[in-house]
C-alpha cells in the first residue's frame, strides 16, 4: 500500500534513509537527512510518499514539484532491502503516476547513478528512457544519467 507521508513519519523516514543508504555501497549524496525530510514535508514545493506492507513501512519516494512546472522531478526512492523484489517499487509507480498526471504534470524526471543498474532497470520496465548521460553529476567518477517519462499523451 502506498499513502503520502506526515510529519508524524519523519523518525520512520529517517531511520529507512540510514539504514537503505548509509552503507559503502551508496553514495553521500543519496541520503536525504532529517532536515531535508522536514523542509520537504512542510515547506518545499515536494511530496513524500510511503510504502507499506501489513502495516510496516518499508519503503518511502520523494518528489519535487517545481511551481509553474509540469515535469515532476524524482528525488529519491528506497525500499527496504527485505522488501526488494516484491513489485513494491512497480506498485508504487502505477500508483504515484495515476496521481501525478491528476496533479497536471505530464512528465517525470529521475536522476539515475549510471552504476545503479536495478534502478535503471525498474524505471525502464515503468516506461522511463534515457534522455541524458551526465558525466560527474553526483560526484566526480560518479556519473549520472536522466531518465524521463512522459505521463499523458500529446
Ligand atoms: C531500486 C529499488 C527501489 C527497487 O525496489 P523493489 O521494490 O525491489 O522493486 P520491484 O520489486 O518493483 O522490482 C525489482 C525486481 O523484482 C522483480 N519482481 C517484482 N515483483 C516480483 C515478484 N512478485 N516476484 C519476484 N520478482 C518480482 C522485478 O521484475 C524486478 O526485477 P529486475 O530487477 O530483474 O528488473 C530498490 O532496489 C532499492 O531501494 N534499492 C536501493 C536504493 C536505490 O538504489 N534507490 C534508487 C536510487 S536512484
Amino acid at each position: 500500500m502506498c499513502r503520502l507521508a506526515t510529519l508524524d513519519d519523519l523518525d520512520t523516514l529517517c531511520e529507512l534513509d540510514e539504514v537503505v543508504f548509509g552503507g559503502p555501497e551508496h553514495s553521500h549524496v543519496d541520503r536525504t537527512g532529517r532536515r531535508q525530510f522536514r523542509y520537504q514535508l512542510t515547506k518545499a514545493h515536494a511530496e513524500v510518499y510511503l510504502a507499506e506492507l501489513d502495516g510496516d513501512v518499508v519503503g518511502f519516494a520523494t518528489v519535487l514539484m517545481r511551481e509553474g512546472s509540469t515535469v515532476l522531478r524524482g528525488y529519491s526512492i528506497a525500499i527496504a532491502s527485505n522488501a526488494r523484489n516484491m513489485g513494491l517499487a512497480t506498485e508504487f509507480f502505477a500508483w504515484a503516476e495515476r496521481r501525478w498526471i491528476e496533479l497536471g504534470f505530464d512528465r517525470a524526471s529521475f536522476e539515475v547513478h549510471a552504476n545503479n543498474p536495478g534502478a535503471q532497470r525498474l524505471y525502464s520496465r515503468m516506461g522511463y528512457v534515457i534522455t541524458e548521460q551526465m558525466p560527474d553529476y553526483f560526484d566526480p567518477e560518479d556519473d549520472g544519467v536522466r531518465m524521463v517519462k512522459r505521463l499523458v499523451s500529446g
